[in-house]
C-alpha cells in the first residue's frame, strides 16, 4: 500500500535553503543567520506567551541609551537575541536598540561579514496589556576592507541591507523575512516548534481606505501631515471622495503587518515635541528594515522628503520621518511636503 505524506510544507530551512540554490539570493552564513534569529524569537515568543506566569511582565528598573524606561521583556528578548547569535562566526558584530554601543564579536569566537541589527521587543507599552509585539531585524554586509568594527562599519545606508525581518508574538506568531526576493511570511508551529511557509510574495495593494497614525499628536504635527490627515477625515464629502478608516496599535510590527496583509498607510511623522529629533522612530532598527520589507511587497517608504532607503545614517541610534505603506498614499503625502518646501 502506498503512505503518503500528509498536508506536505514548506519549512523556513528548506526555503532557505532553496533561496540559496536556485534563487542564489542569499550564502550559506546568511542562511545560517537567518535561522539563528527565527530561533532566537521562537525563545521570545516562549517567553511573551508565560507572562505573568514567568514573572517576564513589567518594568526592568533600567532605562536604555534613549531614556526610555525598559522592561524586563526588552532586556530578555535582547539577552535572546545576543546568547544566540554571538559564537555561529556569521557575524562581525551587532547593535541594539537597547544597548548604547555596538556588540563587537568577542576574539574567542571566529568572525563572519555580518552586521545584524534589531530592535528586540518593538511595542514595549502593549507588554502588559496583552497586546501583539514583536522583534524586527536588518541585515548588512560589512565593508569589506573592515578590520575592526566600530560604530562606523554600521552607518550603511538601508540600501545596503541584505536581509530584513520582524515576527509578532500575536493570536498567532509570524516570521517575515525579505532577503530581496520579495516578502514571505512564516507561522510557527506551536507543537511541531518550526516555522512553516504560510503566504509567499506578499504585496501591498496600491490604494487603501485605512490610515495608522496616533492622533494624540495632530497639534504637534508639520502642516503636510496635518493637510492629508484632514482630507482623509472629510471622507466622502472631502477631495478624497471616500471615507477612511483609522487604526492604531502602537506597535509598529502589528500595524506594519495589517497593512502588508490587507493594505493601508502608517505615519510616524516628525512633529514639534522636540525639534532636534526628526521623529520617534529609529532608522536602523526599525524604519530601515520595515521599509525594505514594504518596498519589496511593492510599497513607498519616505521620510516626507526622501526614500528612508536611501538616508544617510550619521549616529546609530538616529531616529526618522517614517511614511510607508500604499504606493499611492506615500506618494500623495511626500508630495504634500514637497509642495510645502
Ligand atoms: P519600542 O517599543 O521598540 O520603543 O517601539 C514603539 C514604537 C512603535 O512600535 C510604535 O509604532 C510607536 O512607538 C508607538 O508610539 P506612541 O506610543 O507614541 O503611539
Ligand atoms: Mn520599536
Ligand atoms: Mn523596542
Amino acid at each position: 500500500m502506498k503512505t503518503s505524506v500528509p498536508n506536505r510544507r514548506t519549512s523556513l530551512t528548506q526555503f532557505l535553503v532553496e533561496q540559496q540554490r536556485s534563487a542564489n539570493a542569499i550564502q550559506p552564513e546568511l542562511r545560517l543567520l537567518i535561522e539563528v534569529v527565527a530561533r532566537a524569537c521562537k525563545a521570545i515568543a516562549v517567553n511573551v506567551g508565560k507572562g505573568a506566569l514567568a514573572g517576564v511582565l513589567g518594568s526592568a528598573g533600567t532605562e536604555n541609551v534613549q531614556g526610555e524606561t525598559q522592561k524586563k521583556l526588552d532586556v530578555i528578548s535582547n539577552d535572546i537575541l545576543m546568547e544566540a547569535n554571538e559564537w555561529g562566526g556569521h557575524l562581525a558584530g551587532m547593535a541594539s536598540e537597547e544597548m548604547e554601543t555596538i556588540h563587537e564579536i568577542p576574539n574567542r569566537y571566529p568572525k563572519g561579514e555580518y552586521l545584524l541589527l534589531f530592535d528586540p521587543l518593538d511595542g514595549s507599552s502593549n507588554i502588559d496589556v496583552n497586546v501583539s509585539i514583536g522583534t524586527i531585524f536588518s541585515v548588512l554586509k560589512a565593508p569589506e576592507a573592515m578590520g575592526e568594527v566600530t560604530e562606523k562599519s554600521f552607518l550603511l545606508a538601508g540600501t545596503m541591507q541584505v536581509a530584513a525581518g520582524y515576527a509578532v508574538y500575536g493570536p498567532t506568531t509570524v516570521f517575515v523575512l525579505t532577503v530581496g526576493t520579495g516578502v514571505h511570511c512564516f507561522t510557527l508551529d506551536r507543537e511541531m516548534g518550526s516555522w512553516v511557509l504560510t503566504q509567499s510574495n506578499m504585496m501591498i495593494p496600491e490604494e487603501t481606505q485605512e490610515f495608522a497614525i496616533n492622533m494624540s499628536n495632530m497639534r504637534h504635527w508639520e502642516p503636510p501631515v496635518k493637510r492629508y490627515i484632514d482630507e482623509l477625515l472629510l471622507g466622502k464629502t472631502g477631495p478624497r471622495a471616500k471615507d477612511f478608516n483609522m487604526r492604531w496599535v502602537a506597535s509598529m510590527v502589528a500595524d506594519v503587518h495589517r497593512i502588508l496583509t490587507r493594505g493601508g498607510v502608517f505615519l510616524y511623522p516628525r512633529d514639534k515635541r522636540e525639534p532636534d529629533k526628526p521623529g520617534k522612530l529609529r532608522l536602523m532598527y526599525e524604519a530601515n528594515p520595515m521599509s525594505f520589507i514594504v518596498e519589496q511587497a511593492g510599497g513607498a517608504a519616505t521620510n516626507g522628503r526622501q526614500r528612508i532607503l536611501d538616508v544617510q545614517p550619521s549616529q546609530l541610534h538616529e531616529r526618522v520621518s517614517v511614511i510607508l505603506g500604499s504606493k499611492r498614499e506615500v506618494e500623495l503625502v511626500t508630495r504634500y511636503h514637497t509642495e510645502t518646501a
